[in-house]
């Protein structure tokens, strides 16, 4: 097991000080804080260093890993639904629909649990289907980003203490689930130390799972319920390794059967070479570095050993597309970026797009002591840590992250599960041209060509369809956090994936 960035613990020590000084600083200045923006990065530099000891090995789909082998343990939920039921967020306009929060334990003996949001569908509950939503990191929130940034029902305001609505929140689609996972991101915590510091893809799995199969016990009227899961970034490692343990565990006699249909992720990291090499791709293709120093990246580095291994000519040019990259916002190459990060005393007037300062508004509202009683988190205040953040600043270790999750995709498409790969093509980290090299290494026979897809007159975005069932679509003008940025062609898409319904390939489409 090691730490994201270095191997000996003098450079932990280092990097720990760096991190307690960094959350100082931004208490002081309202800066330095971990966005998504910058953890994945980070991460992608801890698992190529020279000393990393990231697991980085394939996925072995008949691995008898131990995580799969952890007893199934299947809790008395009785009455805890109706506790987690929320009356009403602070500064909330008023809804329709229900909503609830609260903790479902995944490991008893540990004392580990994790923090879960659920906001039902605003029309037809009953009918609707359950959508799982997990942002990535690793570290990285989905209440931060998913439930109060992306696709849930409301957003926080400038003032960091009252919401709007998102007119286009995905329970106008579905009955949709946010978690914060693993322990130690968010609100989700352990009582055993070590948990909330290492973390890791087959441990994140074996918890949702446990996670997922205790929150039905407590909603059970979910239980034969269609069941998606969705996420972005490196939730295109959770989605995949979480629909792989559920198509486990329901084979074998005598286990609780989740009715799994489909996964849908976007923007994903699917494989570390391709993902990487289609990164300098998109840089130079969008006039961000020149022509000459792509072609030597992609001629000199080989992105599929450690750093160590790549030559000095590599990392020479390497050091040249981050110069230039650096000073853009590359999850989204048009957006402007944060200049300042202060609250204001009257909300901002709410825009469509995503205000670029809105994780500052995140943050002041999560730790605000009437929000965390509201949300029935961090209830006990035994969460030792002292801030709720949007990515980790606990986690520093992560054990095992394959360097691909193609055979997981090609497991799913085998077992009749809907495989839907979106893509905001604003986004320069992990971008549409690395998860085209991703599909293209797949050798898939074409069912649909290339298309644009429609909604409202508009091309929403690109897609093609390959035979086996998976889907590949674009929304064109979003960045990483696609339903941030374009967020009725995001709903448009999540509709689409739910219904099994191609994308409107004409003009006269309006949803
Ligand atoms: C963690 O410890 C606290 C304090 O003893 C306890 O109230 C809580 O239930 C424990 N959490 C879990 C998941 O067991
Ligand atoms: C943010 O607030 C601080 C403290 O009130 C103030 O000193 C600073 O100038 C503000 N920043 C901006 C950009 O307005
Ligand atoms: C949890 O609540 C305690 C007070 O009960 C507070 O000191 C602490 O900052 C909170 N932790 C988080 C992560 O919000």
């Amino acid at each position: 097991m090691e730490t994201f960035n270095s191997t000996t613990s003098t450079s932990l020590l280092l990097l720990l000080t760096i991190l307690f000084l960094s959350t100082i600083v931004s208490q002081i200045n309202g800066g330095g804080i971990k966005t998504q923006s910058e953890v994945l990065g980070q991460f992608y530099k801890a698992k190529f260093n020279q000393n990393s000891n990231i697991d980085k090995s394939q996925v072995n789909l008949d691995d008898q890993h131990q995580y799969l082998h952890r007893k199934i343990v299947v809790s008395d939920q009785e009455g805890l639904k109706e506790n987690d039921k929320i009356d009403k967020l602070p500064g909330q306009p008023s809804i329709k629909f229900d909503q609830y929060g609260g903790y479902v334990t995944v490991d008893k003996s540990a004392g580990r649990a994790f923090y879960y949001y659920f906001v039902e569908a605003q029309r037809s509950k009953d009918s609707l289907p359950l959508l799982l939503w997990l942002n990535g990191g690793p570290g990285c929130s989905s209440l931060a980003y998913g439930a109060f940034q992306e696709l849930g029902p409301f957003r926080v305001n400038s003032d960091g203490k009252t919401l709007h609505k998102n007119a286009f929140a995905w329970n106008h689609a579905a009955n949709v689930l946010f978690v914060e996972s693993p322990a130690g991101v968010g609100f989700s915590y352990s009582n055993t130390s070590t948990d909330v510091k290492i973390g890791g893809d087959r441990k994140t799995a074996n918890d949702n799972y446990h996670f997922l199969i205790n929150w039905l016990q407590r909603f059970p009227e979910y239980k034969d319920r269609d069941f998606y899961i969705s996420g972005e970034s490196y939730a295109g490692h959770y989605v995949p390794q979480l629909a792989h343990t559920i198509l486990y565990h329901n084979k074998k006699a005598n286990n609780i059967i989740i009715n799994l249909k489909g996964i849908l992720i976007g923007n994903a990291v699917i494989n570390d070479e391709m993902d990487t090499r289609g990164m300098y791709e998109y840089f130079a293709s969008h006039a961000l570095i020149p022509d000459e120093v792509e072609a030597e990246i992609q001629k000199q580095c080989k992105f599929t050993g450690s750093e160590n291994e790549e030559s000095d000519e590599c990392k020479e040019a390497q050091g040249i597309a981050d110069y230039d990259t650096q000073p853009i916002d590359i999850y989204n190459i048009y957006a402007p970026i944060c200049h300042n990060s202060n609250l204001t005393s009257n909300p901002k007037k709410p825009s469509i797009v995503i205000d670029p300062c809105s994780d500052y508004y995140t943050i002041a509202y999560m730790n605000r002591p009437d929000v965390q009683k509201a949300l029935h988190a961090n209830v006990t205040g035994n969460i030792k840590y002292s801030t709720w953040q949007p990515c980790s600043d606990v986690l520093t270790k992560w054990t095992d992250s394959p360097s691909t999750i193609i055979p997981l995709l090609r497991e799913f498409m085998a077992n009749d599960i809907r495989v839907w790969i979106f893509s905001g093509d604003t986004d320069g980290r992990v971008p549409v041209t690395s998860t085209k090299k991703s599909i293209k290494i797949m050798n898939l026979p074409m069912k649909t060509p290339w298309h644009p897809w429609f909604l409202n007159g508009e091309v929403g975005g690109y897609t093609q369809v390959y035979k086996g069932d998976m889907t590949f679509a674009t929304v064109r003008g979003a960045g990483h956090q696609v339903p941030s940025y374009e967020p009725a062609r995001a709903l448009s898409l999540i509709m689409h994936f739910l219904a099994g319904t191609d994308l409107p390939d004409s003009k006269r489409h309006n949803y």
